[in-house]
């Protein structure tokens, strides 16, 4: 789906949000310990937009981020959901979901291996099936059934009997907020990590940029950065999650331009149980075919050209381009407010508070206020900041997470973080293989399924299967009289 593009937009830090949430041009104070009324953002109901961002734009983002695509756009040969909100709606569009994915892997000398050459670790769900395409190449004429030129052939993908890391689930997480969390410099993880008792200390999962913010000076192709996003902390900004979810969930491939370089990471197909970009030329979808070079490229290979669905074409004189509607899911998340707070329950949720604290759980859902630097990187489509968006300035908030990574001893669930395209690297220890991103606790009330797995539905169950460096606190949980448990998790409940 293509957009055409609106004016010339960078937002600005306006005004205080609701009550106490925003301080424009305040102290940047990175640790802070909140109290309870500070933290009561705004009443706002779910899906509302920051303070400062434009009305219009928003409307054009989230109609690209319900927009559903079909095979004419790129859909295919195997894939998810066919649009962002078919998946992200729970409250609101950009909610968690009920769409639970399924991954796969083993382990080889102690080595987590993503079976790549079998479609691992994400199984996609569905498949186009058999289809007509009256274009295809000569050379793939005839080849899924003699006697019939056009017809393509999709087998659905299945779990390999390679695999002995079975069907782990992974819900569909919650996008509120999370531009704020984007915002956030490497070294306030670093800071909390710092400031934790060495028990329960994190570990910083530091991961390359595949995809830079030319909104960001700090970014570049294979910079650095902390990886703060998905249930592993295995990517580090929205617009690259937002690329790699359309490639990855919706089977629809971009091609980005940075600094005059192409960038074809997320330019290739899925295939089913085989290498991406391994099915049968002209059946991944029926999108028109693209030339077959981009010219100067990085990544997966330089010829990807005919299976690109949403290309940005060429990237001669050092152009920066970012696939529009990449950006617009982007821009989608980066303008979502958090969830607000709820003190519906005060006497209980007072009572809770100091007991979130008592029994370790800040230790790892951090009370520290966040704070956004004085003048965020926008999200910007090139580095001439020709269309961008941005949170505000000086933001206060509080995910209750730390974003950082801790070995959950049983609860983890084994599946390593891809290397980003290098199946050289060695895979992960089992040990990091158990590592999960603390799961921010705002806005836990919106939900129904909780856990990276969806296995359980409420707070307290929850917690009694934390496992690892979350045991001691577990164990302290589940010494509290029962009343007490039930303060604790309506404190929860009202973050
Ligand atoms: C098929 C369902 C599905 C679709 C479609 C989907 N997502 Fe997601 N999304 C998920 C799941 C599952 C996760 C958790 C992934 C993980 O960590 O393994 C997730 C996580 C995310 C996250 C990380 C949030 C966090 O908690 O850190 C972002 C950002 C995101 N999705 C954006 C998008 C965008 C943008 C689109 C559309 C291009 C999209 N998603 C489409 C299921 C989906
Ligand atoms: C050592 C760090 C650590 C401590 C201590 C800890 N947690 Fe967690 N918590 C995590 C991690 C990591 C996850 C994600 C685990 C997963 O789903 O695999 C999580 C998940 C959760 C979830 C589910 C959230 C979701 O999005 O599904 C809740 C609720 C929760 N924790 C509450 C608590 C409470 C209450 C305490 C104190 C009794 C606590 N946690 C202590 C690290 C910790």
């Amino acid at each position: 789906m293509i957009h055409s593009r609106r004016g010339s937009k960078v937002l600005v830090c306006l005004a205080a949000f609701g009550t106490a949430g925003a301080a424009c041009g305040a102290n940047p104070d990175p640790i802070e310990e909140v109290n309870l009324t500070h933290a009561a953002l705004t009443a706002a109901p779910l899906g509302s937009t920051l303070p400062g961002i434009d009305a219009g734009d928003f409307a054009g983002f989230k109609a690209a981020f319900l927009s559903v695509e079909a095979i004419t756009d790129g859909v295919g040969p195997i894939f998810n959901e066919r649009s962002c909100g078919g998946c992200h709606d729970n409250g609101a569009p950009g909610g968690a979901g009920e769409n639970i994915e399924r991954r796969f892997g083993r382990f080889v000398n102690g080595a987590f291996d993503p079976l790549a050459s079998l479609g691992g670790t994400l199984r996609q769900l569905f498949t186009v099936a058999n289809f007509n395409n009256p274009n295809l190449p000569a050379s793939s004429r005839g080849q899924c059934q003699p006697g019939n030129p056009t017809l393509c052939c999709i087998p659905a993908e299945v779990e390999p009997p390679q695999a002995t890391i079975r069907n782990v689930g992974r819900l569909t997480t919650p996008l509120f907020g999370l531009g704020l969390v984007d915002a956030m410099p490497d070294s306030f993880f670093d800071a909390l990590q710092a400031a934790q008792p060495a028990a329960i200390r994190g570990v910083v999962n530091r991961v390359p940029v595949i995809l830079p913010n030319p909104g960001d000076p700090s970014q570049s192709i294979r910079s650095v950065r902390v990886g703060r996003f998905g249930w592993k902390a295995g990517v580090s900004t929205l617009l690259q999650f937002a690329a790699d979810a359309y490639n990855n969930e919706m089977a629809i491939t971009t091609q980005h331009c940075f600094h005059g370089i192409s960038i074809n990471d997320f330019a290739l197909e899925n295939a089913p149980n085989a290498p991406n970009g391994s099915v049968l030329d002209g059946c991944d979808d029926l999108a028109p075919r693209q030339p077959a070079s981009f010219g100067p490229s990085v990544g997966l290979s330089s010829t990807l050209g005919a299976q690109v669905d949403e290309p940005v074409g060429s990237c001669a004189g050092g152009r920066t381009q970012i696939q529009d509607d990449v950006f617009e899911f982007a821009g989608f998340m980066t303008a979502l407010a958090p969830p607000s707070r709820d003190f519906s329950d005060q006497i209980s949720v007072t009572r809770g508070q100091p007991l979130f604290a008592q029994v370790g759980c800040a230790g790892c859902h951090v009370s520290t206020t966040f704070r956004t630097p004085a003048n965020p990187a926008p999200v910007s489509i090139d580095d001439a900041g020709s269309e961008s968006v941005r949170v505000p300035g000086n933001f206060a908030f509080n995910p209750y997470s730390d974003y950082l990574v801790h070995d959950m001893g049983a609860l983890g669930d084994r599946i390593g973080n891809a290397p980003p395209d290098d199946p050289t690297l060695p895979g992960d220890s089992l040990e990091v293989t158990r590592r999960m991103r603390t799961a921010p606790l705002w806005g836990i009330r919106f939900r129904n399924h909780l856990l990276h797995d969806g296995r359980v539905s409420d707070v307290a169950s929850a917690v009694r299967l934390h496992d690892g460096q979350a045991a001691a606190s577990r164990n302290a949980f589940n010494a509290l009289s029962a009343a007490a448990q039930h303060d604790l998790v309506q404190f929860v409940r009202s973050l």
